[in-house]
């Protein structure tokens, strides 16, 4: 098993640190991996002027599965934005594409009292989110900025998808759903975009391979009321790149610190990138801070996606259940009363676990 491993910026470093210890308890055990570092985002800007080198590029396609921590930083926000690490995330995104974004937003039962809804809103909570992840308004061209006739500034982008590009993502859907409760929304913003109506109908053409499926479709505006009024109605959600980054941010908030969750980005044979659905928090970095338990759920993910070692993958998801159980905190999901751990303590804790 290839891994490439791309810290990143920011707290990035620290919490792929403790995700590595974990891949190393499963080596130690005989598991065979061949690990290799390459930098992305501002740390890959810094060494190589460009946010995705070649160097990066090399290794990431050679691999079979790639482990991110988080890119970006406020060093770099005053770049031209084709040298910020955000387009570094986004270049590899193309480069491998992966096209199918899977963001669970599922409630450890030991830390309901950690969301900000009330804890029987959250309770048993257990979405995916499937954002698409190579298209849209993020891709589509064209885009900038221009001086129109009249003389006046603007800027633009365009949302675009294509019918093959809305097939293979709505199979994703389904099929997750088939393997789940068997329920998918299928969220949009048909109302008034040509595009999502587009998206919407193919949906429902797929949905003919899927009669066990339960189809419904809700607007976008209408699914983020509704995921703070009634998270536990959804399954599985399937929605277009700009919905799913802002849905996938607030389901996060739902189990209570988007410190606990992992994503996987696969590609058509299952070659993945999996990071934390968090970002570089630069303002804890360095800190040993940070909460490194999304990084080791999204190991798990790579281990059940990508390699099809479930048992492996089933192996870290208990450790992180028995620390939360045993207490464990970090300071982003601390309750009084609890075990305040520094972020390599947390991986202490479940590589002890383990
Ligand atoms: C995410 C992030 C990225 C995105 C940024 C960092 C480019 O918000 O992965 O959700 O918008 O896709
Ligand atoms: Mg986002």
């Amino acid at each position: 098993m290839k891994i490439a491993v791309l810290p990143g910026d920011g707290i990035g470093v620290e919490i792929v640190k403790q995700a590595l210890r974990v891949l190393e308890v499963l080596r130690s055990d005989g598991l065979k991996l061949e690990l290799e570092q390459a930098p992305l985002g501002g740390a890959a800007y810094d060494q190589y002027g460009a946010p995705y080198p070649e160097f990066t590029q090399k290794i990431c396609r050679a691999a079979d599965a790639v482990l991110l921590g988080a890119v970006g930083g406020p060093q770099y926000d005053t770049l031209d934005f084709q040298l910020r690490p955000e387009r570094g995330l986004l270049g590899i995104r193309k480069d491998l594409g992966l096209f199918a974004n899977l963001r669970p937003a599922v409630l450890f039962p030991e830390l309901a009292n950690a969301s900000t809804l009330k804890p029987e809103v959250v309770a048993g909570l257990d979405i995916m989110i499937v954002r698409e992840l190579t298209g849209d308004i993020y891709f589509g061209q064209p885009r900038g900025t221009r001086t129109n006739d009249q003389g006046v500034r603007e800027a633009f982008n365009t949302m675009i998808y294509s019918e093959p590009e809305i097939r293979r993502i709505a199979h994703v859907g389904f099929g997750l759903a088939m393997k789940r409760g068997r329920k998918l929304c299928s969220v949009d913003k048909a109302n008034v975009l040509e595009c999502t109506g587009f998206w919407k109908e193919i949906v429902i053409d797929v949905a003919k391979e899927y009669p066990q499926v339960a189809l419904s479709h809700m607007y976008v505006d209408n699914a983020a009321m509704q995921l703070v009024r009634n998270p536990k109605q959804f399954d599985v959600i399937v929605t277009g790149n700009l919905f799913g980054d802002i849905l996938s941010d607030e389901a996060s908030m739902l189990t209570g610190s988007i410190g606990m969750l992992a994503s996987a980005s696969l590609d058509a044979n299952n070659k993945g990138l999996y990071e934390p659905a968090h970002g570089s928090a630069p303002d804890i970095a360095g800190k040993n801070l940070a909460n490194p338990l999304a990084t080791i759920l999204s190991v798990a993910m790579m281990l059940r996606y990508t390699f099809n070692n479930e048992a492996a993958g089933s192996r870290i998801e208990a450790a992180v259940k028995k620390v939360l159980g045993a207490g464990c905190r970090t300071a982003d999901i601390f309750e009084p009363g609890m075990q305040k751990l520094s972020c390599s303590e947390m991986g202490d804790a479940v590589v002890k676990a383990m």
